[in-house]
Parts: structure tokens; C-alpha cells; sequence
């Protein structure tokens, strides 16, 4: 089998990612602070920001394919801590996308829906950047230097995200369920709207990229959703008691980096590509029998 290199397997989606992979690639992953086993998959303790390093592990490796998803990747991290995040969300990932240009190999990188100001959704792939957020603007000056320095590049734009996760990562649906079960109310946000879609079906997303797309594209699910109807779909799901649910509004969270109200992502390209997010219902469902 040929080798593929998932930076960030002990990440949510590097993690799903490493799962799906196995059966058509050897899968080399790289960790950083949190040691992680995957059967089937040979795991390297890596600093991607050590530009060093990052070229002996190509030699070492000598992928047929990279998927790049290790990132500081939440938005009020990024905020607070500009250099440290730029130092991983666009250098290591610049570093990267000459590295794949060198061997000439596929080069996937994870980009986020948050390039988006969410003014004028659902996006399709050309709309123009126009991030409100650090993280988000690390990501658009990621894009757009990897695509100048290897323009083979796949720049997947993923959606919210949720899922199983390795006892090294979480997605937001973890702290959801642990409230619900222990009685607490949830407020979620009724005016900020998402496409999610599962780690499992962003995955098969990014392996698809990896054999038919350069450039740019959108791998969000088909259902545009609220925080708070997303919180009532899971509740139904898990049979809990849907009074704990409780609207409420962006303004009355006050937050490090600024939320946008609506990156609703436009990923027919991605349809007609083949990529086929199950509804969220079945997605849930799925999750629900190990959560
Ligand atoms: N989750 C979402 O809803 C979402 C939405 C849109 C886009 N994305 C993007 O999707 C990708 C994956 O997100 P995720 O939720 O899976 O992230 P995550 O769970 O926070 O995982 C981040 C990964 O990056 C690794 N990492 C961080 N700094 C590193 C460094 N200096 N050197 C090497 N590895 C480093 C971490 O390793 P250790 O933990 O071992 O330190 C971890 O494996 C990211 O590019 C993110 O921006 C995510």
C-alpha cells in the first residue's frame, strides 16, 4: 500500500481520519503533546513548527501523500495567542506545501468555513475571504500561500465538526451530552448557523480530495442549522428531556474572537465529486450507540 502522512492524528479529525484511511493507505501520523497508538498506523512525535524535523520526516517517511490537520484550531486560542498560532496555522503549513511541492505528491490542507465573515452564505468555493477572526485570517494567509508556493494543493474549507473522538481530543457534542446527562440546561446560540457534518464523513471528504481535487473545496454537510436546533436533533436522539434546551443569542456570550453568524457552506462541487454527508439525524444516530 502506498504511504500517506496525517499531521495531527491525535487531533479529532486527524484521528477519524487515520481510522478511515487504513484501508487503502499505510497510514504514518504524526502527535505532538499528546502520545497516541492507532492500530495499524506508525506514530511520530513531531513539533511541525521545527522546519528541520519536518524535512526528515519526509525522508524518513517518503509519503505518496500528505493530510495536513494539525493546527491550533480553536478560534479564542488563536485570538489571545496570535504568534504561537500563526507559528503552526500558516508557517509549518507553508513549510508543508514546499515539502509536497518537492516530491511532487498530493498535498490536502484543512482549512475552515471561519474565511467567511458570514454575511452572504451558503459560500461557494470563489466567493471572496473575508474573515473576522485571527484564525480565521491564519487560515486565508495559509490558502493563499500554499496555493502560490504548490498550486496542486487541496484546500478543503471544513465545516463545524463533531463526532468520536481519541481520549486525546473532543469535539463540542462531548460537554453537550455530559450536561444533559446530568440535568444542566445548555443555552445555544438560535442566530449562529453551521453546515456540520461528522469526523467520519469529513474524512472520507479529505481522501477524496487527495485523488481528484487541487484547489479550492467546500466539504460541508446538506443541512444548514442553528446551534439550538442542532442541540434539540441531538437531545431527540439521545431521548434527553428537550426543556433543558435553551435559546440564546451570540451577543450574550462575549467571546475572545468574534463568531460569525452564518458560514453555511455551498459544497455542491464536492457532491458532484462524489462526497455524500449522511443527514445529521443518521450522523447522530450512528455517534449515539458509543457516546
Ligand atoms: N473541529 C472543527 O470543528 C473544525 C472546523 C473547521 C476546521 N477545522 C480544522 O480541521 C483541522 C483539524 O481540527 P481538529 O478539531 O481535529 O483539531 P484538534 O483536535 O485541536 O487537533 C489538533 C492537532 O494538531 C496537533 N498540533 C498542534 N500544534 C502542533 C505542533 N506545533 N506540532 C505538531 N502537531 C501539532 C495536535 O497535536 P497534540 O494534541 O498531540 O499536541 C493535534 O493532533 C484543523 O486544521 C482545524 O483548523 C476544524
Amino acid at each position: 500500500m502506498k504511504k500517506i502522512l496525517i499531521t495531527g492524528a491525535s487531533g479529532f479529525l486527524g484521528w477519524n481520519l487515520s481510522q478511515q484511511a487504513r484501508t487503502e493507505w499505510q497510514v504514518y501520523g504524526t502527535y505532538f503533546t499528546n502520545a497516541i497508538e492507532i492500530p495499524g498506523a506508525v506514530l511520530t512525535k513531531i513539533d511541525l513548527r521545527d522546519s528541520s524535523a519536518l524535512q526528515e520526516l519526509f525522508r524518513e517517511i517518503q509519503p505518496a501523500a500528505v493530510i495536513h490537520t494539525a493546527a491550533a484550531s480553536k478560534p479564542n486560542y488563536c485570538q489571545l495567542h496570535p504568534e504561537e498560532s500563526y507559528s503552526i496555522n500558516v508557517t509549518a503549513s507553508l513549510n508543508i506545501a514546499h515539502l509536497c511541492s518537492q516530491y511532487a505528491i498530493p498535498c490536502v490542507f484543512t482549512s475552515t468555513d471561519l474565511v467567511f465573515d458570514g454575511q452572504n452564505p451558503p459560500y461557494r468555493e470563489n466567493d471572496p475571504v473575508s474573515p473576522i477572526c485571527y484564525y480565521g485570517e491564519q487560515k486565508v494567509e495559509a490558502e493563499q500561500k500554499m496555493l502560490q508556493v504548490y498550486p496542486r494543493t487541496a484546500i478543503c474549507r471544513m465545516p463545524l465538526m463533531f463526532g468520536m473522538t481519541p481520549p486525546t481530543a473532543t469535539t463540542f457534542i462531548q460537554p453537550f451530552i455530559q450536561s444533559l446527562r446530568a440535568g444542566k440546561e445548555l443555552n445555544l446560540f438560535s442566530d449562529e448557523f453551521r453546515t456540520p457534518v461528522s469526523g467520519t464523513t469529513a474524512a472520507k471528504g479529505l481522501l477524496l480530495a487527495v485523488e481528484k481535487v487541487e484547489g479550492l473545496l467546500h466539504l460541508g454537510g446538506r443541512e444548514r442549522i442553528s446551534r439550538y436546533d442542532f442541540g434539540c436533533l441531538l437531545a431527540e436522539v439521545w431521548q434527553f428531556p428537550s426543556q433543558l434546551l435553551k435559546p440564546c443569542h451570540q451577543e450574550d456570550v462575549p467571546m475572545a474572537a468574534p463568531r460569525s453568524p452564518d458560514t453555511s457552506l455551498d459544497s455542491s462541487k464536492a457532491f458532484a465529486l462524489g462526497y455524500q454527508p449522511l443527514s445529521l439525524k443518521e450522523e447522530l444516530s450512528a455517534i449515539a450507540k458509543y457516546l
